[in-house]
């Protein structure tokens, strides 16, 4: 998985989506010396991708980089786990506090027998359920377009956060005014409330879309109801991000009272099939964020083409929403190529059935409609 995203490769090394992200992997060590490349790749994380998102993280891994014992025993693992977020989650995941880096490197020499089991047996599976502020108009208007209520499969659903668009609030704040949208018969303060700021002719829902069936696929679903998997999700928010925090254990309590299902495999493996168990008399739509970039183009092109048949075949609705390079074509061409590159970098692009729709915050703060 990429440690990266905005302005990142898409690389299969990190996790995709800024926030995510963390770290687009460096070109390996120039010969004669240089800093070799897992040193690149947590210094470019602790300049580039952490500042502005966590001081802690920027100092600790900047401290990494410079550490030629850390290093070496970083360097033993296999190359996909040697990401910078990866391995600061699981020093997280095992009670690393914000701290300095010598406090950080004292906890690490006490704890690297787990760090690394932990290392080696977790991936970055962020799950952002405040991506549903970004998805949510667009399933209303196709809800309403249709007429019909929606069934929902997202691939790469991690644990299925957000397959719950229509269990979160949302406020909408498009600057002189607010929308706010809250499900029905809901206690306040049992939901997350998503806050986005919106910019453009955003087709603001009145009310919040009916969802009558949601599935979801990942190779390695987390499962809500296991704490650990819960412990993990929350290690993988960066220390300072409280609100995010909070916001994942509504939305986890929320799945909680209604796991949802999640089919284990690869997306495309498992697509038809799950979309064949969607009820007929509601509309389908199959999405899916920061999931792209853990697929070759090969694996994207065979994607493409399964939404393609389940277009023609179920009227099935697909809106992606990922970030801008790896939507890359098989023939190297840009799905948007009249698009300035720098209007997307550090945020996701939004298509609905392959069309850009808008440009969206990465964890769903922002939604600039085109
Ligand atoms: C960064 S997480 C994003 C989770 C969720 N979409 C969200 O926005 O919160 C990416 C997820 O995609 C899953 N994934 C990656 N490649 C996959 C594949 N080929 N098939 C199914 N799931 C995949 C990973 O296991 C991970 O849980």
């Amino acid at each position: 998985m990429s440690a990266v995203d905005p302005g990142s490769t898409g690389s299969r090394s990190g996790e995709p989506g800024p926030g995510d992200t963390h770290g687009a992997e460096p070109a390996a060590a120039e010969p004669g010396g240089a800093e070799s490349a897992t040193a690149q790749w947590y210094r470019h994380f602790g300049t580039v991708d952490a500042p502005g998102n966590s001081d802690c993280y920027a100092a600790w891994s900047v401290g990494i980089a410079e550490d030629a014992e850390l290093l070496r025993r970083i360097d033993q693992w296999p190359h996909n786990k040697r990401q910078p977020l990866l391995m600061l989650a699981a020093a997280r995941f095992l009670g690393a506090r914000i701290s300095p880096y010598p406090d950080f490197r004292a906890f690490l020499d006490a704890h690297w027998e787990e760090v690394s089991r932990i290392v080696l047996a977790r991936a970055t599976q962020t799950n952002e359920a405040g991506r549903c502020a970004t998805l949510l108009p667009s399933l209303a208007q196709i809800a309403a377009d249709d007429g019909r209520p929606l069934a929902l499969i997202e691939v790469g659903a991690s644990a299925g956060l957000a397959l719950f668009p229509d269990r979160y609030g949302y406020e909408y704040d498009a600057g002189p005014g607010r929308t706010r949208l809250v499900p029905a018969g809901a206690a306040p303060g049992s939901y997350p409330v998503l806050g986005c700021a919106v910019t453009g002719p955003v087709p603001l829902p009145a009310e919040l879309p009916q969802v009558v069936w949601r599935a979801g696929i990942d190779l390695n679903p987390l499962d809500v109801r296991n704490p650990d998997d819960v412990a993990w999700l929350e290690a993988l928010i960066w220390p300072e991000q409280d609100f995010r925090r909070e916001r994942l254990r509504l939305a986890v309590a929320i799945a909680q009272a209604d796991p949802p299902l999640l089919a284990a495999g690869d997306l495309n493996d498992r697509l038809p099939a799950l979309a064949a168990r969607a009820p007929s008399d509601a509309t389908l739509v199959v999405f899916h964020s920061a999931v792209m970039a853990y697929l070759d183009a090969e694996a994207r092109d065979r994607f493409r083409a399964t939404m393609a048949r389940l277009a023609v075949e179920r009227g099935c609705h697909w809106l992606s929403n990922e970030g801008h390079t790896v939507i890359i074509q098989a023939d190297g061409s840009l799905v948007v190529p009249e698009m300035d590159e720098s209007r997307l970098r550090g945020r996701f692009l939004l298509l609905h059935n392959g069309r850009p729709r808008a440009i969206t915050g990465p964890h769903g703060q922002s939604l600039e409609w085109l």
